[in-house]
């Protein structure tokens, strides 16, 4: 049977043979055992609702293994024998364009070059899903390979609930993940309802199919650091030598070492899992590996001496390097944190003085313990940050949520008016008044066609899109524009393409407009191929996470998740070919509500049309909103949006007097 043949198939008519697991594969690690065992028959019974009665008696007792070994069950047996990776849009069988170019990018999220767990369908973050098990995905992709034009396929969690007629403007697919009743929603709440096979957390773009590999988290991780820098140094001053201490070389994380490399300074990198580190250091995205402490301070005071840019994996605890680094009276500019402490109890974060072994053994056989030792820990680091900080040293949240579990364990993190946090998110203080404000955010796209040519021609496209703006942007938003415009051109020499030919930039409604209009040209001349767009959900409008993507929004309304509703349901009228709405995403499950879209361009009129109402919205909506939260910048944005597009009109706020407020007496 042939690849097209496999996918109409959808689950096979002939039970496959069990496979055994392949032995270089990057397993998920064992989920907690949650289930009482009426629960684990009820898991079960849930699994073989997918499957014909006659292979109940043995797909049982394979599934009970499953749920036994992993905490979960995968169906392994059912992931199909083809490699898994995005092809041309022509590979796909398919009887609508829009279904053919959602096939790839679902592929692409579980190709194993792109995914972190491909065997378990998690693409990255430890635990951001695509489908739950190989059934969900094997049934997806047939209704994709049936749908037409006027259908619309609705799926729960990566489970496919099917194809509802719809129109050829609504989206061909309405992505929800993890959606829980409010009072639902704790940890322990997704491992339950996970392990039962009911929903699944989708991160941010992994259960939308919108991950493009490391290239997006590059581009938002150097437009951090140098913005950072930006912010700490004297104008014109170079980060050259200049230290930035963070941790973390996982999914995510990996980036920071080549980000920080882009943007021209010496990056620290502490990461205790020795094969994650050496993977970067492999990979080119660190420089240098150095494993004891004698020669990482040696080698950091020689590279602050020459005025290096270099960056430098440390294989240990970062707690270790903070303290250590403050003996050593080496001043850190900028120090961050990318550990994955939205899961913190199960080893996103490791404790410090014990081996990573060690951890692994007490999170397994000893939860309670684990956790004793990573809230320790966690006072510590918060310490640590704290000596640095008081000597200059500029500290931010990287959206981990470090503060958070920080202050949860008792560390010494709380702002005077026990409140709000000591440091700003990165979000607070570089991203959201310095790009999210003026509706500056990831905007991605896709060639269908799988050709590099494509891209290096829509690479070509978007810059001279962006500097025909650039020439008439006011002074507020010309180092986005040029920072992104110096993105775009180097991106190619910066070999950043990791599965289907994708590129990433930051730019305005405007600016993603305007580029989305010109690739749809380029289509309808022939140019170019087909042309999905889409963006990461960490944005202007998408997400709600009061720590993170909506930490600026200082009128109370961050714990408010009405913006990321609104955007959803907008993009999905305005011509979004695909939606996804998910709780959880970055910080973890409970703390965010999140979403994205889709947007298949094939030169048509009717792509035209979609992409200009829709981007209008996906961008404006969330300036609205950062507006009436009396951000400064998003009210100079929007007034400029309303003078450009006279039928958008907003609801702007009156700025009431200080005094005023506090001469009132209560
Ligand atoms: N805001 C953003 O744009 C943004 C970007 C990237 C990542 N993040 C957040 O950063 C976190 C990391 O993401 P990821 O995909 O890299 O996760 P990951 O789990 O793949 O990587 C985290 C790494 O940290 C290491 N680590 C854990 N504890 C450590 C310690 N005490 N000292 C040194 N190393 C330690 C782990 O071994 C792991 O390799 C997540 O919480 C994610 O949501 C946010």
């Amino acid at each position: 049977m042939n690849f097209q043949e496999e996918i109409k198939q959808g689950i096979p008519s002939a039970l496959p043979q069990a496979k055994p697991y392949p032995a270089d594969a990057n397993r998920a690690p064992k989920r907690k055992d949650i289930l009482s065992v009426d629960e684990k028959q009820l898991a079960i019974r849930n699994a073989l609702r997918y499957f014909p009665k006659e292979w109940h008696q043995e797909l049982a007792t394979e599934f009970a293994q499953e749920l036994k070994d992993f905490g979960r069950i995968y169906m392994y047996r059912f992931k199909p024998s083809y490699h898994m990776k995005s092809r041309s849009i022509a590979d796909y069988p398919a009887k609508c364009q829009q279904a053919a170019a959602i096939m790839l990018m679902v592929e692409n999220n579980l190709d194993p070059a792109v995914a972190q767990h491909p065997e378990e369908l998690i693409t990255y973050g430890g635990n951001g899903a695509v489908f739950q098990n190989w059934a969900q995905y094997l049934l997806a992709m047939k209704y994709l390979s049936e749908m037409e034009s006027d259908q619309t396929l609705h799926l729960y969690s990566g489970h496919p609930m099917g194809l509802f007629p719809s129109s050829p403007d609504a989206p061909r697919v309405v992505v929800t993940n993890g959606m829980m009743i409010p009072n639902y929603s704790q940890p322990d709440d997704w491992e339950k309802f996970n392990a039962l096979g009911v929903t699944q957390y989708g991160q941010m773009t992994a259960g939308s199919f919108m991950y493009i590999g490391p290239q997006g988290i590059v581009h938002g991780t150097t437009i951090t650091v140098m913005n950072a820098f930006r912010k700490v140094l004297n104008k014109g001053e170079s980060p050259q030598g200049k230290i930035f201490l963070t941790a973390g070389l996982g999914g995510m994380s990996g980036a920071q070492p080549k980000a920080g490399n882009i943007a021209n300074c010496v990056t620290i990198c502490a990461e205790v899992n020795a094969n994650a580190a050496t993977k970067r250091h492999q990979q080119g995205w660190v420089d240098e590996l150095i494993d004891n402490m004698p020669d990482l301070i040696s080698r950091v005071k020689e590279a602050q001496t020459n005025e290096e840019v270099v960056s430098i994996a440390y294989i240990g605890n970062i707690v270790d390097v903070w303290e250590s680094f403050y003996e050593q009276e080496i001043f850190i500019h900028l120090g961050s944190d990318q550990t994955s402490l939205h899961n913190p109890w199960s080893g996103g974060y490791y404790p410090v003085d014990i081996s990573y072994e060690e951890s692994n053994r007490l999170i397994r056989e000893e939860p309670e313990v684990f956790k004793e030792k990573v809230q320790s820990t966690l006072k510590r680091h918060a310490a640590a940050v704290n000596k640095h900080t008081a000597r200059g040293t500029y500290f931010f949240d990287y959206g981990n949520a470090f503060l958070l579990e920080a202050s949860r364990a008792g560390g010494d993190v709380m702002a005077e008016n026990g409140i709000d946090f000591k440091y700003p998110s990165y979000v607070q203080d570089i991203l959201g008044p310095m790009c999210f404000d003026y509706g500056f955010g990831p905007f991605r796209w896709v060639c269908a066609s799988g050709k590099p040519e494509d891209l290096d021609k829509t690479d070509v496209i978007a810059a001279s899109v962006l500097k025909k703006i650039m020439a008439d942007s006011p002074e507020e938003i010309q180092q986005q524009m040029q920072d992104n415009i110096t993105w775009i051109e180097d991106a190619k020499q910066n070999k950043l393409v990791v599965g289907s030919q994708a590129r990433i930039l930051y730019a305005d409604a405007q600016g993603r407009m305007e580029i989305a209009k010109a690739f749809n040209d380029a289509i309808e001349s022939g140019e170019i191929g087909p042309v999905v767009l889409g963006r990461d959900h960490h944005d202007v409008s998408g997400t709600d996470s009061p720590f993170r993507e909506t930490s600026n929004i200082y009128d109370g309304s961050r714990f408010t998740a009405d913006m990321a509703i609104h955007n959803v349901i907008g993009d999905s009228f305005r011509g979004a070919t695909w939606v996804s709405i998910h709780n959880g995403g970055g910080v973890g499950w409970g703390e965010v509500t999140n979403g994205g879209f889709g947007m298949f361009l094939d030169g048509s009129e009717a792509a035209e049309r979609r992409l200009k109402s829709m981007l209008l919205f996906d961008v404006n909506n969330g300036i609205a909103r950062r507006s009436w939260a009396r951000n400064e910048e998003a009210n100079f944005a929007i007034k400029r949006e309303m003078a450009r597009t006279p039928k958008l009109k907003v609801t702007l706020a009156n700025l009431v007097e200080d005094d005023i407020l506090n001469n009132l007496s209560f």
